[in-house]
């Protein structure tokens, strides 16, 4: 078991790139499969899930290739119509290979991917639009299995904008026969980012970023090679940390575009940000502020990903601040970690209110997800004293090399074997 240890207290200062982003790369990969071809992708994070992603793939028959951070696959060989097990139920984005496996071989068997601390997380929404297209579906309790003549093109309106049902009904759309238009479509940068990997493959997608979309079926796609842009989450997440340790730093990235939400939320906590053409340097102003309402909404709101690194920044802020989570129903549990901490969180259904404090006591915690264990590294950075965090597999399944990162800006911190 890895443990990563933390002395905290000190400012965090310095410079830093950003590695690629993790929901943008995760579909992209399961769209390989519709091109009997190759796709090659550039800027991948190296990170737990593009290793679980890769081994699905090569598991169903597809060739893949490293290099660097470039990942080429060749899917040609595809040969299988069933999601492994293992990997479905350990990670979620199993899922986004339903829509292509529907698109290239007209089936599709997984299991059930499993739900997480932060929410039930059902998949309705993805099956009620596969119905749509003409799949059948049999599901048991365990198992799922989809199969269809053919896909036929339809009018979809998403009861929620879903960002992996809209991924996963585009990626079915883009071979099926006629024109699907999604209502309610997700417009978070990701959507934006698969279509136009698929429009580089050949497929005729119109609307990406609006809440409605029109795919109009292609006979087939081609070979291609995009270059994936820095992880908007992860940057956000080291703006966090900065803020919290009272420090400065500079992170050159090529997403500022899509981090208006976030930004803003570190503003109204107190950070000063410089904005240039591909980088942004935040310099805080001391002890991080109060926000008096913060709610997490879709794109282009304050990202849920990121509510859990912010609680951490407001929980050694000065004054009472309040936030909403209104896209999970259980992504508040760093809250009994961070009071292990002496924070003052009061939690009540969505929203959560916490008493800033001006020391936090560095403490044994254990991540039980990803960006909860994220925000228990940011509040290690800003507490005094030694604090260890168990679980550290959840936080390597999103951020590549996180404690090099960390270091490389000063700080105090390790993982170690246990
Ligand atoms: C994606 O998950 C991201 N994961 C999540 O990031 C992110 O938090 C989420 O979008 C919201 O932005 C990846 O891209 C791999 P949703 P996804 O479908 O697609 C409900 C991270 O930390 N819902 O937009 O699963 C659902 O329960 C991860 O990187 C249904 O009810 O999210 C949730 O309450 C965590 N039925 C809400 O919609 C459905 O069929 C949003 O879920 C689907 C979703």
């Amino acid at each position: 078991m890895s443990v990563i240890y933390v002395d905290g207290g000190r400012p965090l200062r310095g410079e830093i790139g950003l590695q690629g982003s993790k929901n943008t790369v995760l579909p992209m990969l399961a769209a390989s499969i519709l091109n009997k071809g190759s796709l090659r992708l550039n800027h991948c994070p190296k990170i737990a899930d593009v290793d679980s992603m890769l081994a699905l793939l090569e598991q169903m028959g597809c060739l893949v290739k490293r290099d660097g951070d470039s990942i080429e696959i060749d899917a040609s060989s595809l040969d299988s119509v069933q999601v492994a097990p293992e990997y479905g139920k350990r990670m979620r984005s199993s899922l986004f290979l339903l829509g292509p496996m529907l698109g290239r071989m007209k089936r599709a068997v997984a299991v059930y991917p499993g739900g997480c601390v932060i929410g039930e997380r059902p998949i309705d929404i993805h099956l009620a639009a596969f119905r749509r297209m003409q799949v059948e579906i049999e599901e048991n309790a365990e198992f799922l299995s989809l199969s269809t003549a053919g896909l036929k093109g339809n009018r979809i309106i998403l009861g929620f904008p879903s960002v992996g049902a809209t991924e996963n009904v585009v990626m079915a759309a883009v071979l099926a026969e006629g024109t699907t238009c999604i209502y309610n479509a997700a417009r978070e940068p990701e959507i934006i980012e698969l279509c136009l990997l698929l429009k580089a493959m050949g497929a005729d997608i119109s609307g990406e970023g609006s809440g409605c979309l029109r795919i109009r079926g292609v006979k087939r796609l081609h070979d291609a090679e995009y270059t994936v842009k820095g992880d908007r989450i992860v940057a956000g997440t080291y703006l966090a940390a900065a803020l919290a340790t009272q420090g400065e730093i500079l992170l050159e990235t090529d997403c500022l575009f899509h981090m208006e939400g976030i930004l803003r939320a570190l503003e109204r906590a107190g950070a000063r940000l410089f904005i240039g053409k591909d980088h942004v340097r935040l310099i805080s102003r001391g002890r991080a502020g109060r926000v008096r309402r913060l709610v997490t909404e879709p794109y282009p709101g304050f990202p849920t990903d990121m509510q859990s690194q912010m609680m951490a920044v407001l929980a050694g802020a000065r004054g009472v601040s309040v936030i909403e989570e209104r896209i999970f129903e259980s992504r508040f549990r760093i809250c009994e970690e961070l009071r292990r901490m002496g924070a003052i969180i009061e939690t009540d259904g969505p929203r959560a209110r916490i008493c800033g404090v001006s020391e936090l006591s560095g403490a044994r915690m254990e991540a039980k997800e990803l960006r909860g264990g994220a925000a228990l590294i940011i509040a290690a950075l800003m507490a005094e004293g030694e604090s260890a965090i168990e679980g550290v597999g959840y936080i390597e399944r999103g951020y590549e090399d996180i404690c090099g990162v960390l270091s490389s800006l000063g700080a105090r911190i390790k993982k170690e074997e246990c």
